[in-house]
């Protein structure tokens, strides 16, 4: 497939460059056309959200009002802080201009006078980099007053986040940009009706919005026949862990996730078994080297596997790694990350470290195991925000498909005895 998030070509994130193979002809085609009709090709696309919920975006668009007398917002998520998540940088560093585009075509759909791209602190080199585009394309009149003489009026900002997972979550999200603390809010109601100050609010992963332009350009039809139909579209996948090159690819959707380790990354060093994957990104449940023949990397496949695409973010372990340091790790940056709004997942991630920990040192008890269950069912669904499920599901799926290495932690004598009461 032609590389159309990364394309290679040199020196792409410059706007000349970008301008001199077609970039903001999209733009143009927009705001030729009626903003409900950008919002309906959107739609048919069917283009679904690459922040990890996968929603159908035109739909998420639709539900912006569209006689409102409060100003409307756009905000693009960059906060990128899920572990084994590190798709959205690449798009700040090669291909920015698209991420702009992308924002103005949204921001001409839905009505809207300002859009803030939030991106983590952390992320240095890469605010400077979007801001320069920005500002090149300030000066080009993509963006600003009266945009390529169509009247229409819209701005961009950087909004830098100071290091919290949690504001990554949308309503965190507007909460931090309004310069409230990172807490999620109750919904409903939604963004669209109460969103940043109170006004209706669209928020959108980077990769989302950078796929619009290329709907625009090439038309809903031809983005809806890439890779799998009911989540089609080009994607980019980051892997890490054990391949011999980790990195992030971009792919159609539903490529077999044994194709993307073995053929994209040259397979796992030293030709060791896959002992576990994690298919997209900390929160999404845990797969057993086993079960990958025929799971694909697409919404539908990795349901059907009881996992999740999650952010794509692909981690791989051969058959040395140990899944108790594993999960032990995982659930460190959950409790640590927890906002501590919510009671289930403020004391229930940090109860689930401590059992680990204990685990990790092989004191582990048998009736823990089902313990650990019972506090990771207790806070999966009974939360604000997703923060809670996220931590539940790792835990839950390890238990569910590594019993055994939790049993192997348990003091031998106890071992048996546990089992035996059981
Ligand atoms: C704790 C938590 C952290 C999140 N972090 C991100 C993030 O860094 N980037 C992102 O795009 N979405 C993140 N999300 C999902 C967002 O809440 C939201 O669903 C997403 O930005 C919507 O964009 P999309 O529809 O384009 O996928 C996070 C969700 C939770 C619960």
């Amino acid at each position: 497939m032609e590389k159309v998030l990364l394309p290679e070509i040199k020196d792409y994130h410059k706007i000349d460059i970008y301008v001199a193979h077609g970039g903001y002809e999209a733009l143009k085609k927009a705001l030729s056309m009626k903003p409900v009709d950008v919002t309906e090709e959107v739609k048919k696309s069917n283009l679904r959200g690459r922040g990890g919920a996968c929603f159908p975006t035109g739909l998420k668009w639709s539900f912006m009002p569209k006689e409102t007398t409060k100003p409307k917002y756009i905000c693009v998520n960059g906060d990128e802080s899920e572990p084994g998540t590190f798709k959205d940088r690449q798009i700040f560093e090669f291909n920015p201009h698209l991420l702009i585009e992308g924002t103005l075509i949204a921001a001409y759909a839905m009505g809207v006078q300002n859009s803030y791209v939030y991106i983590r602190g952390e992320y240095g080199k890469w605010i400077r980099l979007l801001q320069k585009a920005i500002d090149d394309a300030y000066a080009k009149g993509f963006v600003g007053e009266n945009i390529l003489g169509s009247g229409f009026n819209t701005h961009i900002t950087i909004h830098k986040g100071a290091g919290a997972y949690i504001c990554g979550e949308e309503s965190a999200l507007m909460n931090s940009i309004e310069g409230e603390r990172g807490y999620p809010r109750v919904k409903p109601p939604f963004p669209a009706q109460y969103g940043l100050w109170g006004c209706p609010t669209t928020i959108n992963n980077v990769e989302t919005i950078s796929c619009v332009p290329l709907i625009i350009k090439n038309g809903a039809q031809w983005f809806a026949g890439i890779g799998a139909p009911k989540h089609p579209g080009p994607i980019l996948v980051g892997v890490s862990g054990h391949v011999n090159k980790p990195g992030v690819y971009e792919m159609p959707t539903g490529v077999p996730l044994l194709e993307i380790i073995n053929s994209y990354c040259g397979g796992v060093p030293e030709g060791k078994k896959i002992k576990a994957v994690i298919p997209g990104g900390s929160s999404t449940p845990i797969l057993r080297g086993e079960q990958l023949e025929g799971v694909c990397m697409d919404a539908d496949s990795l349901k059907a596997a009881s996992s999740a695409v999650g952010t794509a973010g692909l981690m791989v372990m051969d058959e040395d790694t140990d899944m108790i340091k594993v999960i032990t790790r995982i659930t460190k940056f959950y409790y640590h990350e927890s906002c501590g709004q919510c009671t289930p997942c403020r004391e229930g991630t940090g109860w689930m470290f401590k059992i680990l920990k204990r685990f990790e040192k092989g004191e582990g008890r048998m009736e823990e195991i089902d313990l650990l269950m019972d506090i990771a069912n207790n806070i999966e669904g009974n939360t604000v925000c997703a923060l809670g499920d996220a931590a539940a599901w790792p835990v839950q799926s390890m238990i569910r498909r590594f019993r055994d290495e939790f049993v192997k932690r348990v003091p031998e004598g106890q071992r048996a005895t546990a089992e035996t009461l059981a």
